[in-house]
């Protein structure tokens, strides 16, 4: 599974975001990450699908949408319309019924394959509340700050808990991405590629590192199997 880094667009310069997505794309980015939140899952609020479909025609690089929001059921369409490739929303947000209806959205074609689907938990939400779903997803997203705001500090001790999902996935013979989110930088995000994350998250270590292409070679790098 190779090693993807996508950087998230909460950290970009707002009033340009058309060259904001050049410079990613450019750089070599695997996808956007997009943090979509409503105010009540999370207390801060940012954008919905309307700022996808203006984007959309702006870059070639998968939207990764990630839904922080109450409901996600309720989107989730509106943002495969909009052009996610990826989508992953909250276990805390959904009861078991949505989560199984959200599920379903695997069989939806998009221009670049099938929708990629994955559960996100916080950090102090224990792993078991999502094995049950561990088979029928294509990802799963582990906090490693408290969702709501970038620049954060990484919380080291969720390291742990991606091991550990690694460890389940291997056994179940499961090829599912881990993806890491909050305070990545090349070195938490080495910890984390240690750990058996593939999919790394990162806000404010590039967007307002003064040199994106330099700060994904270097987060590239760190996270290059020797
Ligand atoms: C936080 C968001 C993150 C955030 C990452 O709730 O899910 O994607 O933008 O930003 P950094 O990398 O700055 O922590
Ligand atoms: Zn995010």
């Amino acid at each position: 599974m190779k090693n993807k880094i996508a950087p998230s667009l909460l950290s970009a310069d707002f009033s340009c975001l058309q060259k904001e997505l050049k410079l990613v794309e450019r750089a070599d980015a695997d996808l956007l990450h997009l943090d979509v939140m409503d105010g009540h899952f999370v207390p801060n609020l940012t954008f919905g699908p309307l700022l996808l479909e203006s984007l959309r025609k702006y870059t070639a690089l998968p939207f990764d949408v990630h839904l922080m929001i109450e409901n996600p059921a309720k989107f989730v369409e509106r943002f495969i319309s909009a052009g996610a490739k990826y989508i992953t929303f909250h276990s805390e947000a959904s009861t078991p019924t949505e989560i199984k209806k959200i599920l379903t959205y695997r069989k939806v074609k998009t221009d670049g394959g099938y929708l990629k689907v994955g559960l996100a938990i916080k950090p102090k939400t224990p792993l078991e509340t999502i094995l049950p779903y561990l088979k029928n997803l294509d990802l799963v997203l582990v906090m490693t700050v408290e969702p709501g705001f970038s620049g954060q500090k990484f919380m080291p001790e969720v390291l742990p808990k991606v091991a550990y999902l690694r460890k389940i996935l291997n056994k179940r013979k499961l090829n599912l991405e881990i993806e890491v989110d909050g305070g990545i930088n090349p070195a938490t995000a080495k910890q984390c590629a240690l750990a058996g994350a593939s999919i790394f998250v990162a806000g404010n270590s590039i967007f307002r590192s003064g040199n994106i292409r330099k700060a994904i070679f270097e987060l590239r790098k760190s996270i290059s199997p020797i």
